[in-house]
């Protein structure tokens, strides 16, 4: 199974050992492109007393080699509370890093390159949740992890793919506003009875799977199960078998062990949980996140070498942005 959170550190294997975790992705000719990076990321992890956290839509190279922890957004925030490195590299976008940061104000936390953004976060300000404000009084604000630190600090909580049900009943309020991801904010309303305003953000990876695609799928590929992350359109996470996030997804294959499985995500998802399940099949459609893709090898070893790129964030605004965290944290 893919683990949400766990310690996976590759820091006593000898390189063979490494690579036969990402044989069956990695030919033998192509390894050596990789090895000296991985070497040297281990070496340093330890030297700077440093963990790797990488979210789930990182590569096989990065998600089976140098990361100590592997997760959704969830566990990732989960594990950055609790480790007791000095130095964090979030392999994963800079929302990731900064959600990192606002947990452990005291350590280092990295982000191998700067330019890893989100549509989502990209998609609305803390100018625009003060108007959401004025408009709606009184409406509990539930921001998606997937906002800036200033979108998070006007927030009156945050919520991920994986706990949205959970965070919006948990506030006991009959309405609540609910943003930016248009698509989740619809699918999560689909399981409540409590009242969603939702904001027009969207995932541009999600939001181009269609409910024609699943139609084509099940024809092309008669059986395959089909799952989706609810940052799909509501259509089509309507036609699926399961909807959750990138975890829940994994931990889906790890229990049900579908035959013959698609996982409407990210491409690299479906990499890595095919390399811990080479007897399934996996149906891949591919659409890439460009952010995720931004980083690499060469870019964690560079981060690691020079200790950059550091991700701050203004005490003011990391002190109000915490607490929705934190509250997030408590409640789901
Ligand atoms: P998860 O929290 O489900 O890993 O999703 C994060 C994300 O960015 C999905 O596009
Ligand atoms: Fe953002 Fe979508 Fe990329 Fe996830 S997949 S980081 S939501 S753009």
């Amino acid at each position: 199974m893919l683990e949400t959170a766990p310690s996976r550190s590759s820091a006593a294997l000898p390189l063979p050992e490494i690579y036969a975790r990402v044989e069956r992705h990695i030919p033998p000719l192509e390894w050596p492109v990789f090895a000296g990076d991985i070497a040297e990321i281990l070496r340093l992890k330890q030297e700077k007393n440093a963990v790797v956290l990488a979210h789930n839509y990182q590569t096989p190279d990065i998600f089976h080699t140098v990361a100590d922890i592997v997760g959704d957004s969830l566990a990732l925030a989960r594990e950055a509370a609790r480790t007791d490195a000095r130095v964090i590299v979030l392999a994963g976008v800079h929302f990731m890093a900064e959600t990192a940061k606002l947990l452990n104000p005291g350590k280092t936390v990295l982000i191998p390159d700067l330019e890893a953004g989100c549509s989502l976060a990209a998609s609305i300000t803390a100018a625009d949740i003060r108007l959401l404000r004025e408009r709606h009084p009184r409406v509990p604000i539930v921001s998606y992890v997937n906002t800036s630190a200033a979108v998070k600090a006007e927030s009156d909580v945050c919520c991920t793919s994986a706990n949205a049900k959970k965070i919006v009943e948990a506030l006991g309020a009959p309405r609540v506003i609910m943003l930016p991801d248009e698509y989740l904010a619809h699918n999560t309303a689909a399981q409540t009875k409590v009242e969603i305003i939702a904001w027009q953000g969207h995932c541009e990876v999600h939001e181009r799977f269609t409910a024609d695609d699943v139609k084509s799928l099940r024809e092309s590929h008669p059986g395959v199960i089909v799952l989706a992350h609810p940052e799909c359109p509501p259509e089509v996470v309507a036609q699926c078998d399961f909807t959750g996030s990138t975890a829940a997804m994994a931990d889906y294959v790890g229990k049900q062990r579908p035959a013959r499985v698609v996982l409407l995500t990210e491409c690299s998802m479906s990499d890595n949980v095919a390399l811990q399940y080479p007897d399934l099949e996996f149906v891949r459609p591919c659409n890439l996140c460009p952010h995720m893709k931004r980083i690499t090898l060469p870019k964690i070893r560079r981060a690691l070498e020079t200790m950059t790129h550091e991700v701050t964030v203004d005490p003011d605004i990391a002190e109000r942005a915490r607490r929705a965290v934190e509250r997030m944290l408590a409640l789901g």
